[in-house]
């Protein structure tokens, strides 16, 4: 068997990895030349743990990174792994995508094989129907169903656990018309990942599936989020006991009630702008959907108020921000809300300084020379009149009295209950923690 992955993002380059790691003969393709040879040598172009490791392995075995989209030829599965960013208007970017599919049309105009070409990336439900599938017939000249398979397999990764997660998912969802391609490709997944349940359905409700699922995770964080400031107005109130309690409650879950400054990322901001606009546009008011953006929104404006309050004028003070990357076990800032947090704080006219331990590097490709960059904690804190930690790194519970020592002003905003348990001599406040009585 032979696979081609198309586009070696997060979960291109870890599908392509694990398959070839399982001596499945893989072929990654990506258009960009020098992520390409920084690949082939065994360098992941993101951070992300165990990837490297797998990515070696799969070298040494069977794993093949090249630029040249026609290496699909002959291939059994060729997975579409590419971007649909944001666009302004908050639908979704299918640039890539459409390209992608019409050169692959073309490629498998002249192929013997039926190879069956699963898409992964996240797409509007109608898009594989009205969108992807007209122009694959149309550049091959070729049936779907009948020449070639295509179907629906959207990706439920998360970055930071992408190798487990693409190894055991909860769940795989295959969308298309029943036919011998679907019985092949459901063969496949039962091997690859055994024991997982396989959800068989049409393309509009497996790309239906992905939306309800980023848009439920983020209503989770936005209803958490909500408590969680109610509960810092009633003294001595911990939102992580309350979390923990639901959590038991089999109906609710225990995942995704942690309460934050927000959530961030490449994914959930973008897929609940993209339903919300779905939404409108079919006539249905998207109430609850635009109510969990906009409680979002406001985590970041509570910490600018709270910092406010107590250091007063935002001008030329010096602020540092613990933590820029969008969640823990990742460099990956984009859509980060410290991100936003940044340059709103920048635009009061802050000097702030920045530590993450893996996210600096992307941070300064953002923000130049506009901030400082330290690697260490103690420095970081060092004469600042104020420190917000915004990514749960594991660094910040080793803060103590003699790290705070060094603050000019001794205030620190906890957006992850990071500190909650120290007994700290400084002004403290954590999201979700009703002031100690
Ligand atoms: C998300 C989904 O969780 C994946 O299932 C999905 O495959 C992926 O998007 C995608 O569509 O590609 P990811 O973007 O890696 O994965 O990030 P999450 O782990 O979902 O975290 C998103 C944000 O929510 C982060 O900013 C995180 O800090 C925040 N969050 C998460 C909370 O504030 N509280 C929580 O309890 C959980």
């Amino acid at each position: 068997m032979k696979i081609a992955v198309i586009g070696l993002g997060f979960v291109g380059l870890t599908l392509s990895s694990v398959l070839a790691s399982r001596g499945i003969t893989t072929i990654g393709i990506d258009s960009d030349r020098k992520k390409c040879s920084k690949i082939a040598k065994g360098i992941p172009t993101f951070f992300e743990p165990n990837l490297e490791k797998t990515l070696k392995k799969a070298l040494k075995k069977k794993l093949i990174i090249t630029n040249k989209l026609y290496s699909i030829n002959n291939c059994d599965f060729i997975f579409i792994t590419v971007g649909t960013p944001e666009k302004k208007n908050g639908e979704i970017d299918l640039s890539f995508i459409k390209e992608v599919v019409r050169s692959v049309g073309k490629l498998i105009s002249k192929n013997k094989k039926k190879p069956i070409i699963l898409i992964k990336s996240t797409v509007i439900p109608g898009t594989m129907k009205n969108v992807v599938l007209p122009i694959l017939e149309r550049n091959s000249k070729k049936k779907a169903g009948k020449d070639f398979g295509l179907i629906s397999n959207p990706e439920f990764l998360q970055e930071s656990r992408a190798i487990h997660d693409t190894i055991k998912p909860h769940v795989v969802v295959l969308g298309g018309y029943r036919t011998k391609f679907m019985k092949k490709t459901e063969k496949f997944f039962s091997r690859f990942n055994p024991n997982v349940p396989i959800i068989i359905t049409n393309h509009q409700t497996a790309e239906m599936i992905k939306y309800a699922h980023n848009t439920f995770l983020a209503t989770k964080i936005s209803f958490i989020n909500q408590i969680a400031n109610i509960c810092q107005g009633i003294p001595d109130t911990n939102i992580d006991d309350v979390a923990n309690a639901m959590g038991l409650d089999p109906r609710i879950g225990n995942l995704f009630l942690n309460a934050g400054p927000g959530y961030g990322g490449s994914c959930l901001p973008k897929d609940i702008k993209a339903i919300i606009n779905l939404s409108s546009k079919l006539g249905v008011n998207p109430t609850l959907l635009t109510a969990v953006e906009k409680i979002n929104k406001q985590q970041i404006s509570h910490i600018v108020t709270l910092v406010k309050q107590n250091i007063g004028k935002i001008n030329g003070k010096k602020l540092t921000i613990l933590g820029v990357a969008f969640k823990p076990g990742t460099d990956d800032i984009r859509g980060s809300v410290s991100i936003d947090l940044v340059k709103r704080l920048l635009k009061l006219g802050a000097k702030i300084t920045i530590h993450d331990p893996k996210a600096l590097e992307n941070a300064r490709k953002i923000f130049h020379d506009n901030t400082k960059y330290v690697k260490s904690v103690p420095s970081a804190l060092k004469d600042c009149q104020c420190a917000i930690i915004m990514t749960q790194w594991k660094d910040y519970e080793r803060i103590n009295n003699k790290i705070i020592k060094q603050m000019a002003k001794k205030f620190i905003i906890d957006t992850r209950r990071v500190l909650y348990n120290k007994n700290l001599d400084a002004k403290y406040y954590a999201i979700g923690l009703g002031q100690k009585i």
